[in-house]
C-alpha cells in the first residue's frame, strides 16, 4: 500500500527537527498535531496537518490519503510532570497512538522515538538487552506504547532516545529543551539550579534527526528496538556548567542542588543509554554522535547570534 513520503506524527522539538532533516534529504513530509504548532518547520517538503493521534478513524483517513511509505511517532505527552499527575490519561493517550498508526500504516515502516525512562535508574547506562522497569508514569506509557506497536505494526522500530537538547529561540516562551532554557537564562545571567545527581547522556535533536533518517532508510530488516544516547555520561549540573562556559558565562551562575525536591525528582537518577547495535546498522554507522562539549560550542554561537 505504500506509496511515498514520510508522516511524520507529532510536530513538537524533536518531531520538528526529524521533519526538517528527512526534507533536506528530498523527502516530502507531512507533521501533524492537534493544533497548529508556534513554530511551524519553515522548510520547503514539509507541510503541517491537524491530526489527533488517539482518533483510530483519523489516523486511518490520513494514511488512506497520503499513503506514506514511512511513519515517525513522536507525538506528546512528553511532559514528565504531567504525565506523573495524570497516568491513565499518558498512558491511554500514547497507547492509543501507537496502535492506531501501527494498524493504519500496513507494510510502511514505523519508527516511534521512545525514551530511557523505561529503566528504573538503577544502572550507570542501559544498553538494548538491559530489562525494562519503568520509574514513572511517562516510563509505564511509553513503554505500553512500545509494546503495542511491536505487536501491531508490520516492521516496527522502537528507537529510544536519551536528553534531546539544540537550538531554541528566545521567544519560545516555555523552552522545550534543558540545553535552551539554561543557555538563555545564563545569557540574561540569572543563576540555573541544577541537580548534581541525575545523569543522562545527552543527545543533539540533529544527531537524533539524522540517526532515525538512516533507520528509515536502512534496506532490509532492522532491528525492532534500538538504543541512542550522546557519548558523554553528564550529571545536569555538569552539563549546565559546560554550557555555562561555552557562552562564556559566570561559572557561579551554576547552582548544583539534589535531585530531591526540583521538578526533576520523579525522572530515574541514571537516563543514560548506549547501544550495542546501533553502530553494526550500516545506514547509522558512520553518524559521529556529537558529545557535550563540542555540541555546546557550535551552539553557543548560534544562541548568542539568534538569542
Ligand atoms: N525531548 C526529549 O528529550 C525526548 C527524549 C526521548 C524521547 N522523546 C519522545 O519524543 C516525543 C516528542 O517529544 P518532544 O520533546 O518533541 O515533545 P513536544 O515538543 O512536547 O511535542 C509533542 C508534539 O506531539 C503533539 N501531540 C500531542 N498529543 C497528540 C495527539 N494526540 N495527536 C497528535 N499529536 C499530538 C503536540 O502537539 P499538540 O499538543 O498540538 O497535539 C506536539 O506537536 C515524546 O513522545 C517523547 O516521549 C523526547
Amino acid at each position: 500500500m505504500s506509496a511515498g513520503g514520510t508522516l511524520v506524527v507529532g510536530s513538537g522539538f524533536v518531531g520538528t527537527g526529524i521533519a526538517r532533516r528527512l526534507a533536506a534529504g528530498g523527502e516530502t513530509v507531512t507533521v501533524t498535531s492537534r493544533r497548529r504548532p508556534g513554530h511551524p518547520p519553515d522548510t520547503a517538503g514539509v507541510r503541517w496537518q491537524a491530526l489527533d493521534a488517539t482518533d483510530a478513524v483519523a489516523c486511518e483517513r490520513l494514511v488512506a490519503r497520503l499513503r506514506p511509505r514511512r511513519v515517525v511517532l513522536v507525538h506528546g505527552p512528553s511532559d514528565v510532570t504531567w504525565c506523573e499527575d495524570h497516568p491513565d490519561r499518558a498512558a491511554a493517550a500514547h497507547t492509543a497512538a501507537a496502535a492506531n498508526l501501527a494498524s493504519a500504516a500496513g507494510d510502511a515502516r514505523v519508527l516511534m522515538i521512545s525514551t530511557d525512562n523505561v529503566f528504573d535508574g538503577s544502572r550507570p547506562a542501559n544498553a538494548e538487552h538491559t530489562p525494562v522497569a519503568p520509574a514513572n508514569a511517562y516510563g509505564r506509557a511509553k513503554l505500553r506504547a512500545e509494546e503495542s506497536l511491536l505487536d501491531t505494526a508490520t516492521d516496527p522500530v522502537v528507537l529510544r532516545v536519551s536528553l534531546v537538547y539544540g537550538h531554541e529561540p528566545a521567544d519560545a516562551g516555555k523552552w522545550l529543551n534543558f540545553f535552551a532554557a539554561c543557555a538563555h537564562r545564563l545569557l540574561r545571567g540569572q543563576p540555573v539550579t541544577a541537580p548534581y545527581d541525575q545523569w543522562t547522556t545527552p543527545v543533539l535533536v540533529d544527531d537524533v534527526a539524522e540517526v532515525t533518517a538512516g533507520i528509515l532508510g536502512a534496506e532490509g530488516p532492522v532491528p525492532r528496538v534500538l538504543h541512542l544516547g550522546g557519548p558523554d555520561r553528564v550529571s545536569r549540573a555538569a552539563w549546565a556548567s559546560v554550557v555555562a562556559e561555552a557562552l562564556g558565562a559566570p561559572p557561579q551562575l551554576v547552582v548544583p542542588t539534589p535531585r530531591a525536591g526540583t521538578r526533576y525528582a520523579s525522572r530515574p537518577a541514571n537516563t543514560c543509554l548506549t547501544s550495542s547495535l546501533l553502530g553494526r546498522l550500516p545506514s547509522t554507522e558512520a553518524i559521529a554522535v556529537r558529545g557535550v562539549h563540542e555540541a555546546a560550542r557550535s551552539l553557543a554561537t548560534a544562541f548568542a547570534a539568534a538569542g
